[in-house]
């Protein structure tokens, strides 16, 4: 297959060819993703809560969404490789959000970066376009900031909230950004929104018009032990099995079953005789 482009992406969109796009974040998950044929990576700030037992997004650094981004790109060939700036990373100024993004791509060989809201986002994102570096934007339910917007809730569901988050999508999009994720909209707002927006849309909890959809990795294997959000599809129940195995193992090595003469080094005979001789 060839490389995922941003040009491809647009292409998908205007052939309404569905863009399939999940979260990894270590190299065995990138393998899985590449080996699925998806079409978007994206190294999630999810992460802080999927494999680093956060409460929320809010805590994750930049060192560690570096770390697990570059574990990422060396499982990864086809798809394109998006990675999440992290909360605190990129606000403050567009100087902080462009060094923050040359970050991602120079040190952990992201092709995009990912950050949240309209508002001054607008701006960061327009920044870091000018600076080289693609940009996907994030509205809707945004974690990093849900204290503001009211939490853990879908937005969008009163017209007055829908053409906020309208507003949002088309400055994102005229700041240059290549692509959007909407998360957690009423499917009605969203289908209102489709045909004024010219860019590849990634649903979340955004119902069926969009161009294409994201799942978080842990959430579609059954694997996160936590709370799931309504949009959540499980495809498959791997923490059980998981449990199985591991309990399995422990079982093994506590009734001496493991390791078997197949798991053992062997010794030449007359080696064994000069050891024990
Ligand atoms: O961090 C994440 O996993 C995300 C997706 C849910 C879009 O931002
Ligand atoms: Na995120």
């Amino acid at each position: 297959r060839p490389r995922v482009t941003i040009a491809g992406l647009a292409d998908m969109r205007s052939q309404r060819q569905p863009i399939a796009m999940v979260t990894a974040y270590d190299y065995p998950s990138a393998q899985i993703a590449e080996a699925a044929g998806v079409d978007i990576v994206l190294v999630g700030d999810s992460a802080a809560m999927t494999v680093l037992g956060h409460e929320s997004t809010v805590p994750v650094t930049i060192d560690e969404m570096l770390m697990l981004t570059a574990a990422v790109r060396r499982g990864l060939r086809t798809p394109l490789l998006v990675a999440d700036l992290p909360f605190g990373s990129y606000e403050i100024s567009d100087e902080q959000a462009i060094t923050t993004a040359q970050r991602f791509i120079k040190e952990a060989g992201a092709d995009a970066v990912k950050i949240e809201r309209g508002g001054t986002s607008v701006e960061r994102a327009r920044a870091i376009v000018a600076a080289g570096i693609p940009v996907m934007g994030h509205v809707g339910l945004t974690p990093q900031t849900a204290s503001t917007i009211g939490g853990f809730r879908a937005q969008g569901r009163t017209a007055e909230e829908a053409v906020a988050v309208f507003r949002s999508a088309r400055a994102l999009q005229n700041a240059g950004c290549f692509a959007l994720v909407f998360e957690a909209i009423p499917s009605a707002a969203t289908e209102a929104m489709m045909p004024l927006l010219h860019l590849p849309i990634i649903g979340i909890g955004a119902g069926p018009a969009t161009d294409g959809q994201v799942l978080v990795f842990h959430d579609l294997l059954g694997i996160y032990d936590g709370h799931a959000a309504r949009f959540v599809k499980r495809y498959a129940e791997l923490r059980e099995p998981m449990i199985t195995a591991v309990a399995a193992y422990a079982e093994d090595v506590r009734t001496h079953r493991y390791p078997a003469p197949e798991h053992e080094y062997s010794m030449p005979a007359a080696e064994t005789q000069l050891l024990i001789g």
